[in-house]
């Protein structure tokens, strides 16, 4: 509320007192009214006077898509739009038509000589923009949802009110560069039209900056010191030539220990409407190296820059630029497959695919909290794939150490090329190419200094024409691009400007069992997406939301389909029509047949976390096994992953790792296992090997865990909880990138009649603590893939394994309790002690802090953002575990246990 109100009363300030700006000062227009054309009635140049009538008009934001705008302002409801198809019955008539973004401000006079910029970072797709009744740029050259230009707007600014009136025109993703969302989720219904980033304003002396960028010589730590060049383009904007002096800084940012301040100067004369490049080489003494989050810190440093006229006075300053410490390098495997190296360490990309907001909202609090459940489930990446958003989220990925691959799209306009037969983007014209460049330019200018960035994909199912090339690749030269870039996120072909990708792109998107993904060495399989090489995109296609979730935004109707209509349609899933991930019927046939037919809502509910967890660990830690393999005919290292995908850009039922409600459920666990544990012991599905993978990074300080580890294995029955197989096995310190194996289980699971449970047990060999503990669930037989039946998506099964025992375990009587470890402002970390009394495992138990107001605890929903150290755990007969969880909430939380063998139980509250 408050935020809502200081929005109104800026809004009105600015209009009445009008922005008071100074030469190197700019302003972000507050917010805007927004009214369709066809309703607005009038001519757009007479709506861009001052005093135009905008009654009927609905107050918006400073960057809102028309769909965002629209749930602003109540013309929607979230709740209800999101609710089961109700998306579908919006009118999409609405948007077929140009909507109108006003704001009217106040303005100074302009002192004679200085000037007043209108900059704009991307318009979807493209706009016409009007200021005092002046046409100031054409949709000719307002073009593309990353169209960044500056338009100078002196000769029209009026003393007192002034208004700005920006038409933006409907995006067709097949016509139009707008950021479309191929398979993942329905189109908004505007397709995201709008002013969808800060359109601001400007105001400069004589002499203009851009952005300033930065270019370091930095290669290996540690290092003495660094030359960092500061560049930025400058213009002399009069036809007079003029003396231009630069001050500058380059200094630490605050919370970062040792202190540093560089200032640095320069002068330049400048010609008459002379723009040019200039840049200032400044030392950095002792530099302060930036890493990736688990390999150290995150120290940053920022650049302020001004320039002065003859006189003195300032005639501009750049934005605070901040930027980090460190090198990427990118090289490619004989067998073509890409890796990464950061500040000389080879860098294992644990990635997954990110999605914006479906209105394209930001909200940075929401990207902190998907950022922390990044680190959290152990990945060090993401995948933005033509999502690019906003200044801040680089900022904060930065700040967090995070990775983020940056890039195009795929599928529409991006890639409507002639050898493209699956998108549906109409082929380039000239004007398409140089908004092409333009984009390209723009994102450079405001990534380049980032070090969170890991490379840019220039085209991800199919790679640019050698024009496109030649355009991108100029722009990000120009903007002094330093990270590796990448021809495309697939290996179909490449342009001659730039080598093979890389990238491989072969699937699966779709359910896959867990022993699918190190069948690598299965002859004649090599062209499928199993664990090796660096993938794009690939993963088993889970991310089922629990039940709270599910109830905010399907009907009664659709959670009963979920289960007794597996085949059904989903509007929740990718659009009819769009893909084959409609349905859930590949998915929902393993369940079945796995698992046994659900008997209820609940009971398949609890399965399909089943089904997510063993999938999503499968995948990360087939890959992890397969790091280090050696070349062969068939097998070759894994390099790198892109799981597809980290979240949706609204409710969905698959490709998601956390809800749209941020809930995490069995596919982050799944995830957590397998990534989040620096030494981490797993177990091959097809080997039937267990292996100790060590997913750390280099040891940068020297200490780090270290030394001889011992495994313990032990192979139980479901049924009775006799033990099948025991083996204890002492290991060597192993070192980063290591996957070793180091005992094998293939006779235990060959005794198995029926279930067995495989606890992997990783410690360390002085002290007894625990550094993995992983449980499984086996079966004498695996499921039988039919390799020769694969497609782009997933490989089929011919014989699925036989999990249904799982069904008649005999109930588990677990002992819980619940200590409060820290109790402050911002919630509390809970600590709970679990102790199977029960002669038999008690599996796969879920532990959630819910509301305690709320009445019944299977619809609560668990209270979000949450961090639990593990969760969906599987207790041994007599076994204790401790858990400990990080919850929001202070008071007022009740904490509930279920398990598949184990009764739901509220175990303790606050
Ligand atoms: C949206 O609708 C829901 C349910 O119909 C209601 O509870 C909520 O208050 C509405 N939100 C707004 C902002 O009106
Ligand atoms: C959105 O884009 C699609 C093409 O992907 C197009 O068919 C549709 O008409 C567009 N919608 C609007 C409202 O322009
Ligand atoms: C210009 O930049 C220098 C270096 O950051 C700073 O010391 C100086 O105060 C700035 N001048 C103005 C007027 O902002
Ligand atoms: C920045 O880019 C320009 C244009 O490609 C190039 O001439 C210049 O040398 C680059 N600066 C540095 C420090 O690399
Ligand atoms: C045991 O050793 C590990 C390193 O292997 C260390 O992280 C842990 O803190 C030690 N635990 C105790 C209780 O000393
Ligand atoms: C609580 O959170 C706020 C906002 O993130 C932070 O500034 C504050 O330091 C936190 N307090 C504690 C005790 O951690």
């Amino acid at each position: 509320m408050y935020s809502l109100i200081s929005f109104y009363l800026l809004s009105l300030l600015c209009l009445v007192y009008g922005f008071r700006l100074s030469p190197g000062d700019s302003v972000t227009i507050p917010g805007w009214y927004l009214q369709s054309s066809i309703q607005a009635r009038e001519e757009a140049s007479k709506l861009s006077q001052p005093d135009a009538t905008t009654d009927s008009w609905h107050r918006i934001g400073s960057r809102s898509t028309v769909m965002a705008g629209l749930l602003q302002a109540g013309v929607y409801n979230e709740t209800d739009l999101f609710y089961s198809d109700h998306m579908n019955g919006v009118d999409l008539s609405d948007f077929q038509s140009p909507w109108l973004y006003r704001e009217e401000f106040g303005l100074q006079p302009l002192p004679k000589g200085d000037h007043l910029f209108l900059i704009t970072h991307g318009i979807s797709s493209k706009a016409d923009i009007y200021f005092n009744g002046v046409q100031v740029a054409s949709s000719d050259y307002q073009q593309g949802c990353f169209g960044g230009h500056q338009y100078d707007i002196t000769p029209h600014v009026r003393s007192g009110k002034n208004a700005l009136l920006v038409q933006a025109h409907p995006t067709d993703y097949s016509i139009d560069f707008g950021q479309g969302f191929a398979d993942w989720n329905p189109a908004p219904p505007d397709n995201g039209t709008g002013v969808w980033r800060n359109i601001e304003l400007k105001q400069t002396g004589p002499i203009s900056l851009s952005p300033v960028r930065i270019v370091t010589d930095f290669k290996t730590a540690p290092s003495e010191r660094v030359l960092a060049t500061v560049i930025t383009d400058v213009t002399n904007q009069n036809n007079v030539p003029i003396q231009a002096s630069f001050q500058g800084i380059i200094e630490t940012e605050q919370d970062v220990g040792m202190q540093q301040r560089i200032p640095f100067s320069g002068n330049i004369r400048l010609n008459a409407n002379e723009h040019t490049t200039i840049s200032f080489p400044v030392t950095i003494q002792n530099p302060q190296i930036w890493w990736p989050a688990v390999w150290g810190r995150q120290p940053l440093y920022a650049i302020q820059l001004n320039v002065s006229t003859p006189q003195g006075t300032i005639s501009d300053r750049a934005p605070r630029t901040t930027f980090g410490i460190r090198h990427v390098t990118s090289q490619l495997s004989p067998e073509k497959d890409l890796s990464f190296s950061i500040n000389g360490h080879p860098f294992h990309v644990r990635c997954a695919g990110y999605a914006p907001d479906l209105f394209l909202r930001f909200d940075l609090s929401r990207v902190r909290t998907i950022f922390r459940y990044v680190l959290d489930m152990g990945l060090n990446t993401i995948r933005l794939e033509g999502k690019l958003e906003h200044p801040e989220f680089y900022k904060l990925a930065d700040q967090m150490g995070i990775m983020t691959i940056a890039g195009w799209e795929c599928c529409d306009k991006w890639e409507g090329w002639d050898y493209n037969p699956d998108g549906q983007g109409h082929q380039w014209t000239t004007t398409d190419y140089t908004t092409a460049y333009r984009q390209m330019y723009h994102e450079s200018t405001y990534l380049q200094a980032h070090p969170s960035l890991l490379a840019f994909i220039l085209g991800s199912d199919y790679w640019p024409d050698e024009s496109a090339t030649r355009q991108y690749l100029a722009a990000l030269q120009l903007t002094n691009w330093t990270n590796p870039i990448v021809a495309s996120a697939s290996a179909r072909g490449n342009p001659s400007g730039l080598g093979p990708s890389g990238m491989k792109m072969l699937g699966p998107y779709d359910w896959v069992p867990p022993n699918y993904w190190t069948s690598n060495n299965t002859p004649g399989i090599t062209e499928s997406g199993t664990a090796y090489g660096f993938g794009s995109e690939q993963g088993p296609g889970v991310g089922t939301p629990t039940l709270p979730s599910l109830t905010q935004f399907l009907s009664p109707a659709d959670l009963h389909a979920l289960w007794s209509h597996p085949s059904s349609g989903s509007y929740h899933l990718s659009p009819r029509g769009a893909g084959e991930f409609h349905t859930r019927k590949i998915y929902n046939t393993a369940l079945f047949r796995r698992y046994g037919d659900p008997t209820s809502l609940e009971d398949y509910l609890q399965k399909t976390q089943l089904m997510d967890y063993e999938a999503t660990r499968a995948v990360f830690e087939g890959f992890a096994i397969n790091q280090n393999a050696a070349s062969s005919t068939y097998a070759r290292p894994a390099t790198g992953l892109v799981y597809w995908m980290l979240n949706s850009a609204w409710p969905s039922l698959h490709w998601q790792l956390f809800d749209y409600y941020l809930r995490p459920g069995g596919a982050y666990f799944g995830t957590k296992t397998a990534a989040a544990r620096g030494e981490h012991v797993a177990y091959d599905y097809v080997s039937r090997e267990v292996r100790v993978v060590n997913l750390n990074g280099p040891r940068l300080t020297g200490g780090g865990k270290k030394g001889k580890r011992v495994v313990e294995v032990e192979l139980i029955s479901a049924a009775d909880g006799k033990t099948v197989d025991k083996q204890v096995v002492g290991v060597e310190e192993t070192e980063p990138g290591a996957s070793v194996p180091v005992a094998k289980v293939a006779d235990g699971v060959g005794r198995l009649q029926g279930v067995g449970f495989l606890r992997l047990l990783l410690k360390d060999a002085l002290n007894g603590s625990v550094l993995s503990r992983n449980v499984y669930w086996v079966t004498k037989e695996n499921d039988v893939l039919d390799w020769g039946k694969s497609n782009w998506y997933t490989t089929p099964v011919s014989r699925y394994a036989d999990f249904t025992g799982l069904s008649t375990l005999r109930t588990a009587n677990v002992l819980a309790s619940v200590t409060v470890k820290e109790k402050g402002e911002n919630g509390s970390t809970l600590e709970v002690t679990l102790e199977n009394k029960a002669d038999v495992p008690a599996f796969f138990m879920h532990l959630t802090v819910v509301d305690a107001a709320s009445q019944q605890e299977d619809a609560a929903g668990e209270i979000t953002p949450v961090y639990w150290s593990d969760n969906y755990v599987t207790l041994f007969p007599r076994e204790n575990l401790k858990l400990t969880v990080q919850t929001p909430k202070k008071d007022g939380w009740r904490m509930v246990m279920s398990g598949v063998n184990v009764k739901r139980n509220v175990i303790g509250q606050g």
